[in-house]
């Protein structure tokens, strides 16, 4: 099949939003989301995406956020998990609960509760693809993002699980796994890891693959990691 309509979450900037330009150039039609409602705007207007501010953090959002892109997009043919934060750097004896929770709704509860969505919507047509943006972490333990690590980390577990129940109903699910980027994501610019287009470029060439191929993995990194 050849898919046309994509919901992708924190489309307002770095990755996402790079995502965003990269496919409505290619002619997709998309549903944005983010919490920033001038970025969000202001992608809509760049590219004639469609799209809703939606806070992530909050449960009911999600299945609102789904609601909303199905009755606008009509069929949803593939769904992109981007939406992700870290509070900060630090050690596990200094973080606290809150952040706990707030990564917890963001980075796992949140792509959760949208596969499930996906699924539900995918399943009886017997097609779809869902994307979901992990991250290197997942892969490794590094000192200092104990609580990130460990959402990723879930994550990772649940689109492994997510593949298998997925495929045998014609469904694609690819874990992707970026090293760093240069985006937002963190207070300072990291001008030697990967620019946000070239990381948006690899993830949106998993649409165009050969129909009978399905990458299980997509692992990349810029020139200065290793592992
Ligand atoms: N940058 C890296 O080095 C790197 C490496 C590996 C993996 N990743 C992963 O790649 C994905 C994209 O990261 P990025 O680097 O593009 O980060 P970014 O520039 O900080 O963008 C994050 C996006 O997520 C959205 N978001 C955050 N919290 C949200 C919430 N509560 N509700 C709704 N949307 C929310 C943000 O929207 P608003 O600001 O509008 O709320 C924004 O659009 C994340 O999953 C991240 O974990 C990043």
């Amino acid at each position: 099949m050849s898919y046309q309509t994509i919901l992708i979450t924190g489309a307002t900037k770095g990755l996402g939003r790079e995502l965003v330009l990269d496919l409505c150039k290619k002619g997709y039609q998309v549903f944005a989301t983010g919490r920033n409602e001038t970025q969000l705007q202001e992608l809509m207007s760049q590219t004639g995406c469609l799209g809703k501010c939606f806070d992530l953090s909050q449960a009911d959002a999600v299945a609102a956020l789904f609601a909303e892109a199905k009755q606008a997009l009509g069929q949803i043919d593939v769904v992109i998990n981007n939406a992700g934060m870290n509070s900060r750097k630090c050690e596990l004896a200094d973080t606290n609960l809150d952040e706990f929770e707030l990564q917890y709704a963001v980075n796992l509860r949140a792509p959760y509760l949208l596969c499930r969505e996906a699924m539900q919507h995918m399943l009886p047509v017997k097609q779809g693809y869902i994307i979901n943006i992990i991250s290197t972490v997942a892969k490794r333990s590094n000192a200092s993002m104990s609580i990130y690590t460990a959402m990723k980390q879930g994550f990772a577990g649940l689109n492994n699980v997510l593949m298998k129940e997925a495929q045998p109903h014609g469904i694609k699910i690819t874990a992707v796994y970026p090293g760093g980027i240069n985006t937002t994501f963190r207070e300072q610019e990291r001008p030697q890891y990967m620019q946000p287009q070239s990381a948006a470029a690899m993830v949106s060439q998993l649409l165009s693959n050969p129909e009978d191929v399905v990458v299980h993995e997509l692992t990349f990194r810029p020139q200065v990691e290793l592992e």
